[in-house]
């Protein structure tokens, strides 16, 4: 300390360390200008070539993505770049998805490392891709998958009891905001699978499995405002920051006090995916409480707002219950009770949900990913190394490929599975080059055979169990577009009356 007043006088102590800060801050200021520049040479839509002084760009981008996609296709690119929420991204012509979902450099873990700002601050471990989600890629395909049938019977029981509890049995016509119940009855029943029928009925881990998503978007874009020298400090005191935390701490006492208790538990019961994640770890190092976090932000609000979405069409269109009702009545009939083959069975269920993601994809793009070297496309089309890109989506309501593509048909693919040789090719879990809802390719979504299992049980019941309708005078509502994200309506009110 003697020596160091003998360099620096006190009387500079307090203005040298301002300008070191101020130092510091202007350099992370120029390294995150240099982040955002445009690439050279592709056109930009949206967004000034120099986005130094284009500080409305990102503004513009969340405000009217759709509008800015279609105008840079409309301009006869095939590939151009727009402000997203993280920086300039490529957006490619629909005609380049197969090239995409197949090109080895392209790497969905960097895009999503580089796109979040969550270093390595506690709260955020969800998003981080270590060796934890290589494990729950395993898990989700070598387990929950493949015992999908053991779960369906007592997914069908959990679902009867659930939705009593948010629903009832109205005798008269009964309004909900079925948009924030469902994200409740997705993680009951999610948890079922995951850690148990203990924890799947815990409201605080239900609170956990819904909110947690929310607030980690809601982090994110509070540390997104700080230029990121100072995030590892900032995010100590940022709010939804601290409320994450607080968050995982919980979900931490929760599944630790779930595994204690199983040390004690002697009774035989159905594996979950806590015993899957411990099995398929196999000794590597492993963070159950992550990995269950994880598991949830996949699931819970993916698969809600696509059940969401459903529910809308249905009620815009409820000519489709009396058939539906009879599809399913017939297979239960037929099989006593729900059984993973009871749900293949039913085609008009299958072709109702699959048309619904059809017309409302989770994005205005999919297919995000980071090219970690400089990649050179069938079309001579060069995409520079380090740069992240998306695919549009919009050929999934593409006038050459779907006839009136843009009105909601339930048969739509109920009827093109009726074509010999196409029977499987148009399930919801199959992704295509013309319908992917799932994403496609070899990083296609492994939750999907989950998600369509989980989805049925749930609409079968309601349709069974429920007439629906949208009150007078409310037609089927819009999504929210919030830059690329496509997110159902949030405060519509649905009319629910036993039968
Ligand atoms: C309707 C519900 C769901 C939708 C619409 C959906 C959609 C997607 C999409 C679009 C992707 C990106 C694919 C790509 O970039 O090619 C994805 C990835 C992923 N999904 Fe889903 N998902 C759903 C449910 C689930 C569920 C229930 C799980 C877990 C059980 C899950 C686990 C994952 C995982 C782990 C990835 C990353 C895959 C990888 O790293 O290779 N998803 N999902």
């Amino acid at each position: 300390m003697r020596l160091f007043t003998e360099i620096i006088p006190p009387a500079y102590f307090l203005p040298g360390f301002c300008l070191t800060v101020a130092v510091l801050v202007l350099l992370s200021c120029v390294q995150n200008a240099i982040h955002n520049l445009p690439y050279y040479r592709i056109p930009a839509v949206g967004m000034s070539r120099w986005s130094l002084f284009d500080r409305q760009a990102n503004v513009r981008f969340m405000a009217s993505a759709r509008a800015l996609i279609r105008e840079g296709f409309e301009q006869g690119h095939t590939m151009f770049q727009a402000m997203f929420p993280h920086g300039p991204m490529l957006v490619l012509h629909p005609k380049y998805v197969d090239e995409v979902r197949r090109h080895p450099s392209l790497s969905l873990e960097e895009a999503v490392k580089e796109s979040l700002p969550v270093g390595d601050y506690p709260g955020f471990e969800a998003f981080r891709g270590t060796e934890n989600h290589h494990i729950l890629l395993d898990v989700i395909n070598q387990k929950i998958t493949r015992n999908l049938k053991q779960y369906t019977i007592s997914l069908a029981r959990e679902t009867e009891l659930t939705l009593d509890e948010h629903f009832g049995q109205p005798q008269e016509w009964k309004s909900y905001c079925f948009a924030s119940e469902v994200p409740y009855i997705v993680a009951r029943l999610s948890t079922l699978v995951f850690l148990g029928e203990q924890v799947c009925r815990d409201t605080e881990w239900l609170d956990i499995s819904v909110n947690y998503t929310l607030d980690i978007f809601g982090a994110i874009t509070a540390l997104r405002r700080w230029p990121p020298i100072l995030r590892p400090v900032v995010h100590w005191f940022l709010e939804p920051a601290q409320k994450l935390r607080k968050r995982v701490q919980v979900a931490r006492r929760i599944v630790q006090r779930e595994m204690r208790r199983r040390q004690h538990e002697h009774k035989p019961r159905q594996p979950d995916a806590l015993d899957w994640l411990h099995e398929v770890a196999g000794g590597r190092h492993l963070d159950v409480t992550t990995a269950q976090i994880g598991l949830t932000l996949v699931t819970i609000h993916t698969t809600s707002n696509l059940l969401t979405n459903v529910i809308y069409d249905l009620a815009a269109n409820p000519q489709y219950l009396p058939p539906l009702r009879e599809e399913i009545q017939s297979v239960l009939e037929t099989d006593g009770t729900f059984h993973k083959t009871s749900l293949t069975k039913m085609k008009l269920l299958d072709s109702v949900v699959k048309e619904s993601q059809r017309l409302n994809p989770p994005g205005l793009t999919s297919l995000h990913r980071y090219a970690m070297e400089e990649i050179t496309l069938s079309d001579a089309t060069v995409i520079p190394k380090g740069a992240s890109l998306v695919v549009s989506a919009h050929t999934m309501q593409d006038e050459s490929i779907y006839l009136n593509a843009h009105t909601y048909d339930g048969y739509r693919f109920y009827r093109k599975r009726q074509e010999p040789g196409h029977e499987n090719k148009h399930q919801l879990v199959m992704t295509s080059a013309e319908h992917y809802g799932f994403g496609h390719g070899v990083r296609a979504c492994p939750g999907r055979f989950f998600a369509t299992n989980e989805i049925k049980i749930l609409l079968a019941h309601i349709i069974l169990k429920y007439d629906i309708r949208f009150p007078d005078g409310q037609s089927r509502p819009v999504n929210w577009e919030i830059g690329q994200d496509l997110v159902c309506d949030q405060t519509v009110q649905v009319l629910f009356r036993a039968r």
